[in-house]
């Protein structure tokens, strides 16, 4: 039986698992590789920080999440498969009314993000940090 999600505790645990699947990942080929490892943890943190504005109402991110993005493949394809790992991973870890409000709000974003990257122009290069 599995619990619901207690986004105060469980953000850590939703980050490193979806993380550890998207890195090494046929589809995602190179992308999520391209960043030197040491940079990683760093890259973990700002999601941490991201995911605790997002899930808590409560920000500790204050970047621009959207410019990272721009040069990236960012046809709608990419983010429908984002989508069905996240998903896919709440499933995996957690089941009950705040995973399924969660996912709403995960679909929400998710559409928000690709609306916005779209509109962004190309080759705003940006550096890893
Ligand atoms: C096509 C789907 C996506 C791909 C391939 C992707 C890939 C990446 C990569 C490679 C980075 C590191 C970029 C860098 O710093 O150079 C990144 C950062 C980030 N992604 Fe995504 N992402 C996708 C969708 C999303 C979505 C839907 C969200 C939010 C719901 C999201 C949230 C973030 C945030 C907050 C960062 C950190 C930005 C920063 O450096 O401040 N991503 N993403």
């Amino acid at each position: 039986m599995k619990r619901d999600l207690q986004p105060a505790d469980d953000i850590e645990l939703l980050v490193d698992t979806f993380y550890g699947k998207v890195h090494n990942n046929d589809f995602w080929g190179g992308i999520f590789n391209e960043a030197p490892q040491e940079e990683w943890p760093v890259h973990l943190n700002k999601m941490y920080n991201f995911w605790h504005t997002v899930l808590l109402d409560d920000p500790l991110y204050f970047e621009n999440p959207f410019l990272p993005h721009v040069d990236l493949p960012n046809g709608k394809h990419y983010f429908d498969h984002w989508l069905t790992l996240f998903h896919s991973i709440l499933d995996q870890l957690f089941e009950g009314e705040k995973t399924k409000e969660t996912k709403r709000q995960v679909n929400r974003m998710t559409e928000m993000f690709h609306h916005t990257i779209m509109a962004f122009p190309k080759n705003n290069k940006t550096t890893w940090r």
